[in-house]
């Protein structure tokens, strides 16, 4: 009996997880499955594949020749399926897409409309910061990643969808705390300089959040070391902490049209403020697309516009002017 296509997947799926156990997950198979598809393979070559030290599982040398193999044949009839769905004129498979955290307030409007106009693709979308989203991008483990701020080190080609205007924020009981009222400000209609802000409490983002760089960088270019309590892991934490009075922070407007509309959270009228970044799509350069990772850009080149007019008309014009 010669070796199947399914022991070569067991394999790579155990290589890539490092763990029969995470492995099995993986494959929705049993633990005992996994550990016998391997032994079965293992009896095709008179050299070990893999080893255990401690409790861990590691590839010999062997193994990491055969992985590397098993990864070529996977991209290859990957490949094959794709040539032949696009003979039939079918586009099917599955489009990553990774999204720092404020995208999941814009970018399901533009999967979405994407996902009725080609029902056959699986959108797999994962929200996370820009350090894991690039990270993700470079170990080729999503096809698209949206992020505000362009990766200096990575070679990526984009498509630029819309601004992301920021703006600094405080609430009624932040104002109470620290003495930072934006309806007093606002009403004598003046501009609060940004180093007026020095001795406020600020909350940041946690590291590898590129909002965190923006917000850091305007300390430095201002020449102030302000006091910062907390750090804190997304967008939504950040907007509760404001929202119980403790400090001020940078946010995207995008997160923050219900709270606005609420009287939650109050932008404060700062010089300079709203800052423009600009959101975009970027993706690996030189990477071959999958069909549907092709089909989504030139979906996002045609409709962008459109969809943006359609769900964001109240800022619609600010978000596309150049
Ligand atoms: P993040 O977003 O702060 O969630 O990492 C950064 C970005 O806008 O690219």
């Amino acid at each position: 009996m010669s070796y199947t296509l399914h022991q070569l997947r067991v394999f790579e799926a155990v290589a890539r997880a490092g763990s029969i156990t995470r492995a099995a997950e993986h494959m929705h198979m049993t633990q005992p499955a996994v550990s016998i598809q391997l032994k079965q393979l293992q009896e095709h070559f008179d050299i070990p594949l893999t080893e255990v030290v401690g409790r861990k599982l590691y590839l010999t040398q062997a193994g990491d020749e055969l992985f590397a193999h098993i990864q070529r044949i996977s991209s290859t009839i990957q490949e094959m399926e794709e040539s032949l769905d696009e003979l039939r004129g079918t586009i099917r498979g599955n489009l990553h897409f990774t999204v720092v955290s404020t995208g999941t307030y814009f970018m399901p409007y533009f999967l979405g409309a994407y996902a009725q106009q080609v029902p056959g693709i699986n959108v797999q979308l994962q929200v996370t910061n820009r350090d894991q989203a690039l990270r993700q991008l470079q170990d080729k483990i999503t096809d698209f990643a949206v992020v505000s701020i362009s990766p200096e080190d990575m070679e990526v080609e984009s498509l630029p969808i819309m601004k992301n205007p920021l703006v600094l924020v405080t609430s009624p009981l932040t104002g109470q705390a620290t003495g930072i009222d934006a309806g007093k400000w606002s009403e004598s209609s003046t501009s609060i300089p940004f180093r007026a802000l020095k001795d406020y409490p600020f909350i940041l983002r946690e590291q590898g959040s590129g909002t965190r760089l923006v917000l850091l960088d305007l300390f430095k270019k201002h020449k102030i070391d302000p006091k910062i309590p907390f750090e804190l892991g997304t967008n939504e934490a950040i907007k509760q902490a404001i929202k119980a009075g403790l400090g001020i922070s940078l946010i995207s407007s995008f997160s923050l049209k219900s709270e606005i509309m609420n009287g939650e959270l109050e932008v404060l009228p700062v010089k300079g403020f709203p800052m423009m970044t600009q959101w975009q799509m970027i993706w690996l350069k030189g990477r071959k697309p999958s069909p549907a990772a092709r089909s989504f850009l030139e979906f996002m080149q045609a409709q962008k516009e459109n969809i943006t007019r359609q769900h964001f008309g109240w800022m619609a014009d600010t978000l596309m002017k150049d």
